[in-house]
């Protein structure tokens, strides 16, 4: 049987992750591990903080903090975010863990032995007053493309364009401000990626089945020409280079970062080695199917630079089977930024209202196919009509209504009939299509297939008229209630993927536990009579409240929404 390796691409340790990381591939990544663990699939789901790199050392600094102190830290506010979003990672690990720099030394040698590794000496930017190197973002200046005057050593913000630090016109220290820079000649790694470029092209060409917004990043990348790069930093924080010549300088960030994703396996098996063996899920893994989610910055990385890295190992790891990548969610419009402090930002997000708001809303309205605009209106009309209208509405006015002709239980007399069958049938065209949007992680269109799911509740009491036939035919009355609290069990774990909280509650409302393995997979006619008469209920509190139009207005204001 095979076996799901699912990894989320890796939040950078900076700071707290806003909506778009949340729903660009975190949120995702969790729905998919959810669903395949409901279906009795064997899943382990992946993810950890990636810690090196010049904007973690940066953001130590600004807060005063040591380096590795503030990682820790930082580390764990996430994976409380995490937990508090019910983000189901098997693991979440850190990339400055041991087990990841020794795997990034791994790799490193085997690429040297290959011939894929070459020790150049480069021209790199010195600040004389800081008495170090200012790799990356630790030079700032102005982009020679387009004039910005706060472009970064590694990008321009404003035009995007990669740049390498010595490209800056009036370089000065991000560290100190000063501009006594001089060029100075530092030896480095470089990955000769134009040596690897037919085989990665290859392998890219094997996967016709990946989404085009993937494939067609990953062709650009290796149509423009794979260039050798550079893949070492004169810094101290990240996997020290353990090679003649090169000490004191470390793996640039994106060269151990998605090597994580193994040592993070191999952090989860050394917490428990007599359970867990972290090599079977990577190393000759053939049963092992690979699916990987992210937002498309990071699809170069995981298309081309990665399975270079894997490829020019020689040795048998596991490679991604699939890729889900997404495009961003902005806000109003614009982009959410971590560094404007702009949007909407988990710990606030939290605060507002528990996470099955958060994570429906999202999913619903995830970034799939074009870029898509976060606006509170927007989720407050989602909120209100999908969960509280649709779903929340159909499991209180069902229990109530029969709790008070017929008391907290399923109501005995009566039969099912022609509308019941007709209920299965429909449900069973749905269940349908929501089992191959949820297997194809086509994500919106998942989360309307479960919309209309829960509608078919309402549509069916409509149709009933329990409340009307009660006064005539108070058996009939009975069987449909029987019927429509059997669809809030149906509906209970079909939802628990997206909303596990809300489903836990329905569940418990009816007096049955959900476990994270249930799934509707029987004949659905017999399922909507599974619970029988006699089977008691509570009626539950509002299993989702409305947003008002000034809760509306006063998070607008206080988030700035505008453009
Ligand atoms: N931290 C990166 C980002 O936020 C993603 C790293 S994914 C990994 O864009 F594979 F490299 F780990
Ligand atoms: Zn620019």
């Amino acid at each position: 049987m095979t076996r799901h390796l699912i990894t989320s691409a890796l939040p950078y340790i900076n700071g707290v992750k806003h909506l778009g990381n949340l729903i660009g591939s975190m949120l995702p990544s969790d729905l998919y591990a959810r669903y395949l663990r409901a279906r009795g699939e064997e899943v382990l789901f992946i993810c950890a903080t990636d810690e090196h790199g010049t904007p973690a050392e940066l953001a130590a600094r600004e807060k005063g903090q040591d380096v590795a102190e503030f990682c820790a830290e930082q580390h764990q506010v996430q994976a409380d975010l995490g937990a508090a979003f019910d983000l189901s990672f098997d693991y979440f690990g850190r990339s400055s863990s041991p087990q990841n720099k020794e795997l990034t030394q791994h790799f490193g040698r085997k690429l040297l032995d290959n011939g894929f590794i070459e020790p150049r000496v480069t021209r790199q930017v010195y600040s004389i007053d800081d008495g170090r190197f200012l790799p990356d973002r630790y030079v700032e200046g102005t982009c020679p493309h387009c004039d910005y005057d706060r472009a970064r050593g590694d990008q321009c913000e404003n035009c995007t364009r990669l740049l390498d630090p010595t490209d800056l016109l009036n370089p000065r220290s991000a560290v100190s401000g000063s501009t006594n820079l001089e060029v100075r000649e530092s030896r480095h790694l470089f990955l000769l990626q134009s040596k690897l470029a037919d085989e990665i092209r290859v392998w890219v060409n094997r996967h016709q089945d990946w989404p085009v917004l993937v494939s067609s990043i990953a062709l650009k990348w290796l149509d423009e020409g794979l260039h050798d790069r550079g893949i070492t930093r004169d810094l101290s924080w990240g996997v020290p280079v353990d090679q003649q010549g090169m000490e004191g300088k470390v793996y640039y960030v994106w060269f151990d970062a998605p090597i994580e994703y193994i040592a993070a396996t191999k952090e989860w098996a050394d917490e428990d080695p007599d359970n867990r063996d972290w090599k079977s899920w990577w190393y000759e893994a053939e049963d092992v199917r690979y699916v990987q989610v992210m937002a498309k910055d990071n699809v170069p990385f995981h298309t081309v630079t990665f399975p270079g890295t894997i490829l020019g190992s020689r040795e048998p790891w596991k490679m991604v089977d699939y890729i889900k990548g997404f495009n961003w969610l902005n806000y109003y419009g614009g982009k959410f930024s971590t560094s404007q402090k702009r949007g909407i930002f988990m710990s606030d997000a939290i605060e507002l209202l528990p996470s099955d708001y958060w994570r429906y809303y999202l999913l619903a309205n995830a970034p799939e196919t074009s870029d898509a605009s976060f606006t509170w209106d927007g989720f407050a009309g989602t909120v209100n009509k999908d969960l509280a209208d649709i779903l929340g509405n159909f499991v209180n006015r069902t229990l109530k209504f029969c709790s008070s002709k017929f008391g907290e239980q399923l109501p005995e007399g009566g039969a099912i009939g022609a509308a019941e069958t007709a209920l299965a049938e429909a449900l069973q065209q749905r269940l349908t299509a929501y089992n191959t949007h949820m297997g194809d992680l086509q994500i919106r269109k998942a989360m309307q297939e479960l919309r209309a799911i829960w509608a078919l509740g309402n549509e069916y009491l409509t149709e009933a008229a329990p409340w009307t036939v009660f006064k005539t035919d108070p058996d009939a009355a009975a069987a449909s209630l029987r019927t429509a609290i059997n669809l809030i069990r149906i509906f209970a774990i079909l939802s628990a993927p997206v909303i596990p909280n809300a489903a836990a509650r329905m569940a418990s409302t009816l007096g049955i536990e959900l476990t994270a393995t249930d799934w509707v997979d029987g004949d659905i006619l017999e399922e909507l009579q599974r619970l029988e008469a006699g089977h008691g209920f509570e009626i539950p509190d509002v299993l989702f409240r409305k947003i008002s139009d000034d809760e509306v207005a006063a998070w607008e204001e206080r988030f700035g929404g505008s453009a």
